[in-house]
């Protein structure tokens, strides 16, 4: 299954119009500056074949996420949840999906942003939601083999990872080419003090002892809307705890479990930490009864939080 997908959409939505997708360019010179600066956010909508309907998963959260992190970079941004939900749904319609898609809002500075990186007090910014056919980066039925990473996760105090800005990505994107080029399929991004944070992408739980367990939300993390998900499920469907506590790597090791978990790696097994197989090295029960659980809820086959779905026909 091929991660990088060339579909492209019809349409996407620029500064509250749709344009035609080739059309929508920036000059060159901007280009440094807007990644630099640029906060984005990665939704996916689901859609159910039964009910002829396309649901947008927790639109709303990962909306405010977005707020969160144009607040915490000092942005003036007028628009309201309400502007870039509907945005979202005028988006989606006009390019008439009735299939599975990734949605990727994202913020720039217009414009040549010359010498400060910085927010510039009335500079308008630029809000662009893009979207393309997307099911999944790899099969849910196989299983990673990762590595724990030499490099280490940015902290809170150097690049907030609870801020999703384009160039904290270079962090997990150096770790994840690590992982390549060593053989492994992705790496786990450990702090300075050498404990678990999660994955480039993606967070990360294990299962010891019949608990499912995550690191903290102050672990140098993204606070991931599938984690939140995937603890709502764990608790209401799986019946099982779910913990939140520091991990140490050699945990890992010990692991009956492990799983990566975000919008776009959805619920993804782990088979081997650093080539030590977890369990039977295949994906695990939690895990593959979690996926299915997660797999339902998101499509609106398992009617359960209603409020998670938006439908967009
Ligand atoms: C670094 C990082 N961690 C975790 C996640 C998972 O977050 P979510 O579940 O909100 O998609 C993502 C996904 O965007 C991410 O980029």
């Amino acid at each position: 299954m091929a991660i990088y997908s060339e579909e492209r959409a019809t349409y996407l939505w620029r500064n509250g119009s749709l344009v035609p997708w080739a059309e929508a360019v920036v000059h060159v010179g901007a280009v440094g500056h807007a990644s630099v600066a640029g906060i984005f956010e990665g939704l996916k909508a689901y859609w159910n074949a039964d009910q002829g309907q396309l649901y947008v998963f927790r639109m709303d959260d990962h909306y405010r996420r977005f707020l969160q992190s144009i607040k915490m970079t000092r942005f003036a941004f007028d628009y309201s949840l309400e502007d870039l939900g509907q945005a979202t749904q005028e988006l989606l319609q006009a390019n008439e999906y009735r299939r599975d898609v990734y949605i990727r809002p994202y913020i720039f500075q217009e414009g040549l942003v010359r010498e400060l990186l910085q927010a510039q007090p009335g500079k308008p910014v630029e809000l662009v939601i893009d979207s393309w056919p997307f099911e999944a980066y790899r099969d849910p039925s196989t299983a990673l083999d990762v590595c724990t990473s030499s490099w280490t996760r940015i902290a809170d105090n150097v690049m907030p990872p609870r801020l999703k800005c384009f160039s904290n990505y270079h962090n997990g994107r150096l770790a994840a080419m690590e992982a390549t080029v060593s053989g492994y399929d992705w790496p786990v991004l450990l702090d300075a003090q050498g404990k678990v944070t999660e994955g480039p992408g993606a967070c990360l739980a294990l299962v010891r002892e019949g608990k499912v367990v995550t690191p903290p939300a102050t672990a140098s993390i993204l606070e991931s809307v599938t984690r939140d998900t995937v603890g709502c499920l764990v608790r209401e469907v799986l019946g099982l705890p779910f913990v939140e506590r520091t991990i140490d790597r050699t945990e890992l090791y010990l692991a009956e479990e492990m799983f990566f978990m975000g919008t776009g790696w959805e619920i993804m097994p782990v088979a081997s930490v650093d080539r030590i197989p977890l369990g039977t090295g295949a994906p695990g029960s939690v895990t593959a009864r979690l996926r299915d659980a997660y797999a339902s809820v998101v499509r609106g086959k398992d009617p359960r939080h209603p409020e998670w779905r938006t439908a967009v026909w």
